[in-house]
């Protein structure tokens, strides 16, 4: 599909295998493999239980393969005394921001995981500091996480994690929470993360908007890895993406319904702008 990078991946799963269960068949994760090379932004969707927090959880020794491996740069993860440098590398940020506040004032709350490993105050400071420009919450570092927004406590959440200097962000529908506007600013956080300080993000969401936005989307169904490409190559295919019980981005949509309609719409139309261009041009 795409060239083959020869750096080693971020993260590479080959054929993972996992339930809950032992004792039943079900597999939540059912022979997946996927490599995330770095700096790549993936978004992983798929419907209700199909397996994506399952899978997310694997790439950072949350869980660990029942058969099939996992490796980040290169570290399987079942390499009990690797755990901790896997945890630095591949941070995890879930979908409700209250859970994931500790402290009671922001930028304690951002210090927390780092006073625990014990980093030097003067190391812990400037990373802190760091880590709230980049999630564009400095100017709120004295306030109190609850007298926050949703958006801005989530992107406290986020700076906690960059605060540890992972190589990697894995978000677990990180926005799901949120309004719009909150949805928006921490969309804008992640892709400032991805692009200017080259973290790689794997961001598992419900929302083909947010999707679109990835360079590469990967769907999974059953447990398994179903599609692959970038979203222009997966939301075109619109009956198939459909037939998997997810929507489409509108501008898709509106795409496939004018072509039925008669009008000679391009392929590979999946953002308003294309859309309004595509039209535009029609028009002329
Ligand atoms: N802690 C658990 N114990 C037992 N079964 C679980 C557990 N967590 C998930 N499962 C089951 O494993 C399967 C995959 O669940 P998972 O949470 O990975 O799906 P998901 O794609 O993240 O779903 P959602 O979109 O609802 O978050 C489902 O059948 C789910 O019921
Ligand atoms: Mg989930």
């Amino acid at each position: 599909m795409e060239n083959e990078r020869n750096d080693t991946a971020m993260i590479q799963a080959d054929q993972v295998r996992f339930r809950y269960d032992p004792h039943k068949k079900k597999y939540a994760v059912d022979g997946a493999s996927l490599q995330i090379r770095k700096g790549e932004f993936v978004a992983v969707l798929g419907a209700n239980g199909c397996g994506k927090s399952t899978l997310a959880k694997h790439f950072n020794a949350i869980l660990l393969p029942e058969s099939g491996t996992v490796t980040v740069e290169g570290i399987p993860t079942t390499q009990e005394d690797k755990v901790y440098d896997i945890r630095q590398k591949v941070g995890m940020v879930f979908q409700n921001p209250d859970n994931q506040i500790v402290a009671t004032v922001v930028e304690e709350d951002v210090a927390f995981a780092l006073e625990n490993l014990g980093v030097p105050p003067a190391e812990i400071r400037s990373r802190v500091d760091e880590a709230m420009e980049m999630t564009g919450i400095y100017k709120h570092r004295l306030k109190g996480p609850h007298k926050l927004s949703g958006g801005q406590k989530q992107r406290v959440a986020i700076a906690g994690v960059i605060a540890m200097r992972p190589d990697c962000l894995v978000l677990d529908e990180s926005t799901a929470m949120l309004d719009p506007r909150g949805r928006e600013t921490v969309m804008n956080t992640i892709r400032r993360l991805n692009r200017e300080y080259g973290i790689t993000v794997v961001a598992i969401t419900h929302y083909m908007e947010e999707a679109a936005q990835a360079d590469r989307v990967v769907v999974m169904s059953g447990g398994k890895i179903v599609m692959e490409g970038t979203p222009k190559e997966v939301f075109s295919q619109t009956e198939k993406v459909r037939a998997l019980r997810l929507d489409v981005p509108q501008a898709a949509e509106l795409r496939d319904e004018l072509v039925k309609a008669g009008v000679p719409m391009p392929e590979g139309i999946i953002d308003e702008e294309e859309c309004a261009q595509a039209l535009y041009e029609l028009l002329k």
